[in-house]
């Protein structure tokens, strides 16, 4: 079969809403990708692997190297979905022309089909640069993690009109400036709605509404493998208990000598 597309993501929504609300989740290695290709419409290999699998404080540190690296495992081990890397912190700001130079090393090392950069007015310029040169961007408002020391913290945005007007008026231009499709994370319900409505493109909500064209998640978040979870993530499946107690019985096992047995083990014939 074909992967998907940043055109047939972006031809989802058509007046103002999407046939059927838009799957995405995150994924970092060949194996999460394996297992989650199937159900989702598109993957994020997001930089929230700095905290989720790098064990840093915040995604500021995160290089190119490593996006690079996760980037190409996650197009290995997939086959329909479209998959999406986010450009890390120090990589794009500077300039379109920087922006264009480590976007196209990542495509280039990874194979994916679209990078994923957070902003709104600030970035519009460089957005118009990368996707007038073959590079299908999608945006990201609102709560913008790498935006962490401007912010003061994590909390969800839009809480006074003066945040209001401005997640608005970033997503719009976001949307001028000619990406396929923007994730709003941590906004007020009623503003995640207006976004929705206002956007030509899908809005893709975490901690923003149900109403939004499609929901994104990270992975480990709902399997219940990641010990700091925000408000808005549901844990469909806690993983990290059934991992705990398999390593408990693995070790009992190694200490009375009960594994290995006869089944895991070579023998002669004679
Ligand atoms: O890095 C990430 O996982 C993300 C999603 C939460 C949207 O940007
Ligand atoms: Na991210």
């Amino acid at each position: 079969g074909k992967r998907v597309t940043a055109p047939a993501i972006q031809a989802r929504k058509q007046d103002g809403k999407v046939d059927e609300p838009i799957v995405m989740l995150t994924a970092y290695t060949m194996r999460m990708a394996q297992l989650l290709d199937a159900h989702c419409d598109m993957i994020l290999v997001g930089d929230s692997l700095g905290q989720v699998i790098y064990g840093l404080d915040s995604t500021i540190p995160v290089s190119l190297d490593m996006m690079c690296n996760h980037g190409a495992a996650v197009v290995r081990g997939s086959w329909h979905a479209m998959i999406i890397v986010d450009m890390p912190f120090g990589s794009y700001e500077q300039s379109p022309a920087q922006a264009f130079e480590s976007a196209s090393r990542i495509m280039k090392e990874t194979g994916c089909a679209a990078v994923k950069l957070e902003g709104g007015e600030a970035m519009a310029e460089t957005i118009a640069f990368l996707t007038s040169r073959g590079i299908p961007v999608m945006g990201h408002v609102g709560l913008t993690p790498q935006a962490v020391n401007m912010l003061g913290g994590y909390r969800a945005r839009g809480r006074d009109d003066s945040e209001e007007a401005k997640i608005l008026a970033d997503a719009k231009a976001v949307c001028d400036a000619g990406a396929f499709s923007l994730v709003a994370e941590g906004v007020m319900e009623p503003i995640a709605d207006k976004l929705a409505a206002q956007c030509p493109v899908p809005v893709i909500g975490i901690g923003a509404s149900k109403n939004c064209d499609g929901q994104v998640l990270v992975t480990e978040d709902m399997l219940g493998l990641f010990e700091r979870t925000a408000r808005f993530v549901k844990v469909y499946h806690n993983l990290a208990e059934q991992i705990s107690s398999a390593v408990e019985t693995y070790a009992g096992e190694v200490k009375d000598r009960s594994f290995p047995t006869s089944d895991q083990t070579y023998r002669p014939k004679k």
